[in-house]
């Protein structure tokens, strides 16, 4: 027998304030249009945070849902954790305030920083604790406030992102090792540093600043193109499967010109993957479990489905998991 981080529960929240792509061109005077964000993205609007709404506001709504998907209290999980890149106070963590927030009183919380592929990283976290016995419930949230760190005078990067969250709850359950097996069956990570000039924020502690996000977008897609493939094929194979076998490619909403050539390059059609770009812009580590999340509200996802989720962002940092819901 083999001890698998099984899905119980799934659930999101956005900010109430839906921004369209007009808002750039008609409110903040860019030289922008919607036709432009929409061809070159698939975006066609995007939520924001209302101003006080903070990053552990978004993640304990949607920790709520997942818990009333699951079934569950905050007391029947073991860990917290918060993939985010936009925590509300320097310490504590985001994922001890959402903690706090749920009147969880056990068990422990802490956050991962992978900006965009922080979510996957967060899932290769908690499947760890989970199979090494260390947890039987985990909860892993997506949580991000990226308007908060946009250079509004950008028209390169202020069109692309948004804010919001979604949560998943996974617990053990024991499989038979098999690819058959419900849970999460193979995880591929990467970074490498040497591409932190691609995409960052120009501030932090260490600096006194707060900063703004910076991107050479042409160089980041052409990474995104080229990496996010190969590390999907490596955890398909780690999980002893073939794309043919994929239900639902769920990938990281940055852009729908990436989702379409890496799905094409996986020989998977593009009714099999879940797309939310359009609505909810790139929400960094929030946007695999919001996709993952409105997925399965839409019907898209169902029990027994294998969903291979992928993404890249800042660092570089990239990775893949492959699960059957
Ligand atoms: O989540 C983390 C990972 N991030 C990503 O995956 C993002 C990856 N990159 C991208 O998605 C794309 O590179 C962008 C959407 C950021 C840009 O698309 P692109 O097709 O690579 O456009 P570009 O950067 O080559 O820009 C083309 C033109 C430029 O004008 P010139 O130099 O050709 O005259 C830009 O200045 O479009 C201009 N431009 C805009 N025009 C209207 C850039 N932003 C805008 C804008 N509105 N908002």
């Amino acid at each position: 027998m083999t001890t698998r981080a099984v899905v119980r529960g799934v659930g999101h929240y956005l900010p109430d304030r839906v921004v369209p792509n007009a808002y750039f061109k008609d409110a903040l005077k860019l030289d922008t249009s919607d036709e432009w964000i929409v061809s070159r993205t698939g975006i066609e609007r995007r939520h924001f945070a209302a101003e006080g709404e903070t990053t552990s506001d978004l993640a304990e709504k949607a920790a709520r849902a997942a818990l009333a998907d699951a079934g569950l209290e905050p007391g029947d999980l073991d860990a917290l954790i918060v993939a985010t890149s936009t925590a509300d106070l320097t310490f504590p963590s985001a994922a001890t305030m959402v903690q706090g927030a749920l009147g969880m009183d056990r068990g422990y919380a802490f956050d991962v920083q992978a900006v965009c592929a922080g979510f996957i990283y967060g899932l290769a976290n908690a499947n760890a604790l989970i199979v090494s016995g260390q947890a039987r419930r985990v909860m892993i949230i997506g949580a991000e406030t990226f308007s908060r760190i946009l250079d509004f005078d950008d028209r390169a990067t202020c069109v692309l992102f948004g804010d919001g969250a979604g949560a998943l709850v996974l617990e053990a359950a024991e499989g038979a090792g098999t690819p058959a097996d419900r849970g999460i069956l193979s995880v591929d990570l990467n970074s490498d540093g040497r591409y932190r000039e691609l995409l960052y924020v120009d501030g932090g502690v260490s600096t006194q600043t707060t900063g703004f996000l910076r991107m050479e977008g042409k160089e980041v897609f052409r990474h995104a193109v080229e990496k996010l493939a190969k590390t999907a094929d490596v955890a398909l194979d780690r999980a002893g499967l073939t794309s043919a076998e994929i239900d639902w490619i769920v990938p990281h909403q940055a852009n729908l010109r990436i989702i379409k050539s890496t799905a094409a390059k996986m020989g998977v059609d593009m009714d099999r993957v879940v797309v939310t770009v359009q609505d909810h812009g790139n929400t960094s580590a929030a946007s695999i479990p919001l996709a993952l999340s409105v997925g399965k509200e839409r019907g898209q996802i169902k029990q027994g489905d294998v969903v291979a989720t992928e993404a890249i962002g800042g660092g570089l940092a990239w990775g893949a998991v492959i699960l059957r819901w």
